[in-house]
């Protein structure tokens, strides 16, 4: 039995993911990017240390915490971090949000590949920004950046600043240093900013790698922005802790500024012991949950194969993106919840276009997922 086939028990007021559906007493909740798993022994062992010292006092990231962060970044992804480029702050879509009102100017355009996790396009609107979407275009399952599309809108709206989100939640691409290099071209050719949303960075599946695109060349270093978490690596994202890398002097300046001109300064304390014990200790445990992960993937794939959903591929994420445009829905995520008591993440949340997709959170135990896939393969409507 893998330590990942234990079932937790979420049923706590507090907890969104598992919150009550009035009139449903089985809800499997597969949606919002949260796992059901217990974060590593060490981290909670961390937490429990700093809560028995009963004193949870104003705290800052001393070097002992940058060694954590920068050895994880060196080992899992070969990215060497200076520990004076990172700003800590208490989320990644907040450190996006900074980095959109601090380089770029009001009504300057701002571009997304969509579908894409909703805050970060809200993010853009909501800083009085110009947003440009280029939708990724979806090839055999297999989602793909129109490059023609980008340039042609960067020109057109003359775009400052670009949002890319790898590993990419929902569309489950990891870029590829190909990919990567002409996006960094593109940018450094129109003086862009780039602004890379690497929170999913850690999931990452057999045959991919994650590749910071900061850690590609010296010019791309200095036009760049990573966010990045150990929250989502870890399951820890109800301690809110992000950390923001920015090498370029001048731009760290200005978001900082901005960070600071809101009053929000460094990380609450059980944010920094979590993440601190996370990447000193958490190697194992993250190796282990992908492969657990992997198999989880596995699964919906092949029993899914042959109906009405086509599943996306999946190269990294634990976020299963799925086609439900067979079935000819109005709401396809209204009716798994009201079918077969599952709730997944509608695909509107992702892209206005997005309508007859639904998003699958599989990072929870297998007998869930196996669970899940019965009550949907029972429904006719999937046939
Ligand atoms: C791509 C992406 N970015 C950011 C977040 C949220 O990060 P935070 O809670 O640190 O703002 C999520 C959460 O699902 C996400 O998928």
């Amino acid at each position: 039995m893998s330590r990942f086939d234990e079932i937790i028990d979420r049923n706590t007021p507090e907890d969104l993911k598992h919150a009550k559906i009035e009139g449903i007493d089985d809800l499997l909740p597969m949606w919002v990017a949260d796992m059901d798993f217990k974060c590593p022994d060490e981290v909670i062992k961390a937490l429990v240390e700093q809560a028995e010292r009963g004193v949870f006092g104003y705290s800052e990231a001393d070097e002992s915490y940058y060694k954590a962060l920068t050895g994880w970044y060196k080992r899992r992804y070969r990215w060497e971090v200076e520990s004076d480029t990172v700003i800590t702050l208490p989320g990644v879509v907040l450190g996006i949000s900074y980095a959109i009102r601090a380089l770029t100017k009001e009504n300057d355009s701002v571009l997304i590949f969509e579908p894409l996790y909703g805050p970060i396009g809200r993010a853009v609107k909501c800083s009085g920004r110009n947003l440009v979407i280029s939708d990724l275009v979806l090839k055999d399952r297999h989602y793909e950046i129109d490059f023609d599309d980008v340039e042609n809108k960067i020109r057109e709206n003359d775009v400052k600043m670009l949002i890319i989100c790898n590993p990419h939640n929902p569309a489950g691409r990891v870029w590829t240093r190909e990919e990567l290099l002409k996006i960094g071209d593109i940018c450094l050719k129109n003086n862009m900013v780039i602004v890379s949303d690497e929170i999913h960075a850690d999931f990452v599946y057999s045959g991919h790698k994650h590749i910071p695109i900061a850690s590609l060349s010296e010019d791309l270093k200095k036009i760049t922005v990573t966010c990045t978490s150990a929250t989502k690596s870890f399951n820890i994202a109800g301690i809110q802790a992000a950390n923001i890398v920015i090498a370029n002097k001048a731009m760290r300046d200005a978001v900082d500024r901005t960070a600071f001109s809101t009053g929000a300064f460094g990380l609450n304390i059980m944010g920094l012991v979590a993440t601190r014990a996370a990447y000193n200790y958490g190697d194992k445990w993250m190796d282990e949950l992908v492969t657990y992960l992997e198999g989880n993937i596995e699964l919906v794939k092949s029993r899914l194969e042959g109906t009405k959903l086509k599943v996306t591929d999946i190269e990294g994420t634990y976020l299963m993106w799925i086609d439900a445009s067979e079935m000819g829905m109005d709401d396809p995520s209204k009716f798994f919840l009201e079918n077969a008591h599952i709730k997944f993440s509608e695909g509107t949340f992702f892209s206005k276009k997005a309508d007859q997709f639904i998003r699958m959170n599989i990072a929870c135990p297998r007998s869930v997922v196996s669970e899940a896939l019965d009550r949907m393969l029972k429904l006719p409507e999937i046939r």
